[in-house]
């Protein structure tokens, strides 16, 4: 890992509940997998976030195993990568403790996502109320400077920040204010149906789904009812904002002109957009199946992603522990 000890770090977690959809990959995976090598990378399976919505154990455990698959399978390099699971560092739950004791219940009911939960009558578990705080622990334990997230974990990196100033305000200056990384033109990924792609709305593609979900997914997406001579707007238009990350020139710009022009139909733009999408995809599952096949290069890959993460948290975590005078 050359020069990987003078570069800026930046870290990144997603939970394991249920498959990755395209706009987990292209808003949040992608992203982080395209600055490896840029900055110190740290990614992480957050399993012990997931527990606090997913609580059988068996498809825990297979949603942990399955998302390790597919982060290898997208590109996650080890040699440039820090990859573990957060729960093998428990250090990040001491640390959630004492930030606990430094943040007030009104302050963690401002949290969007706790109070969409309420709104929507959910009674929330205090693990749920107290996510932000964890993760939190999550990005200032390894001392992050950036965080690529989706633009709904804005808020959260921004109440790390905030945990950061008013633990250094007491105790004396030592965590980072780490800053999050969007990039814009896929902040929001849209669904089938025109919304935020999102598990919670049953409008996702799936990324590593059989082509036979992909497909029902694809031929599912709602568009107005324009004839197919018609001209139509690829910028109102669903299939199109999906061809603007999978289709590749000139193909895209001829199918924008057949928008422009007419003569395209919903359902032809549909069947360019999966074909396109089958030959996107088949060189990352080729990936996936070859650590699928080969599940010692795969705990090899965690398990010096981990012993590394650790003696990292260790370290940080003794220092954490004299500053608040627990020695
Ligand atoms: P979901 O909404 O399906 O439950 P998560 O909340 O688990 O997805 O999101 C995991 C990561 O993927 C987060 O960083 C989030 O911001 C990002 N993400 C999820 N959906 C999208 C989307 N439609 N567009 C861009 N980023 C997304
Ligand atoms: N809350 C993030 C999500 O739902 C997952 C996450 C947990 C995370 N800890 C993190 C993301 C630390 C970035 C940094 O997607």
């Amino acid at each position: 890992m050359k020069d990987f000890n003078e570069k800026k770090i930046a870290l990144s977690g997603i939970k394991p509940t249920g498959r990755p959809h395209l706009g987990n990959y292209f808003g949040m995976m992608k992203p982080t997998i395209d600055i490896q090598g840029d900055f110190k990378m740290y990614i992480f399976i957050a399993d012990f976030h997931a527990i606090t919505t997913m609580q059988n154990k068996d498809e825990l455990k297979l949603s942990i195993y399955n998302l390790i698959l597919d982060y290898l399978a997208i590109g996650l390099d080890q040699e440039k990568t820090l990859f573990y699971r957060q729960s093998s560092i428990p250090e990040v739950t001491e640390l959630s403790w004492i930030f606990n004791c430094l943040v007030t219940v009104p302050w963690l009911e401002r949290a969007h996502a706790f109070k969409d939960r309420v709104s929507k009558g959910i009674e929330a578990s205090v693990g749920l109320f107290d996510y932000p705080v964890l993760m939190a622990a999550d990005i200032l334990l390894p001392m992050a400077d950036i965080v690529p997230v989706g633009r709904d974990q804005i808020q959260h990196v921004e109440m790390a920040r905030e945990i950061s100033r008013k633990f250094n305000n007491i105790y004396g200056k030592f965590f980072k204010e780490p800053r999050e990384y969007i990039k814009e033109e896929v902040a929001t990924i849209i669904g089938t149906d025109g919304q935020k792609m999102s598990k919670s709305y049953g409008n996702t593609i799936p990324l590593f789904g059989t082509d036979k979900e992909i497909k029902k997914a694809i031929m599912g997406i709602v568009t107005d009812s324009k004839k197919p001579d018609e001209v139509k707007n690829p910028d109102e238009c669903n299939i199109f904002a999906l061809h603007k990350l999978i289709t590749k020139e000139p193909q895209l710009s001829e199918i924008k002109k057949g928008y422009e022009y007419g003569g395209l139909s919903y359902g032809e733009s549909k069947k360019i957009l999966l074909e396109n999408y089958l030959e996107f995809i088949r060189p990352m599952r080729e990936k996936r199946k070859y650590y699928e096949d080969n599940p010692g290069i795969v705990r090899q890959i965690l398990d010096e992603g981990e012993r590394n993460i650790k003696k990292i948290v260790k370290e940080n975590m003794k220092e954490v522990r004299k500053l608040v005078g627990l020695t």
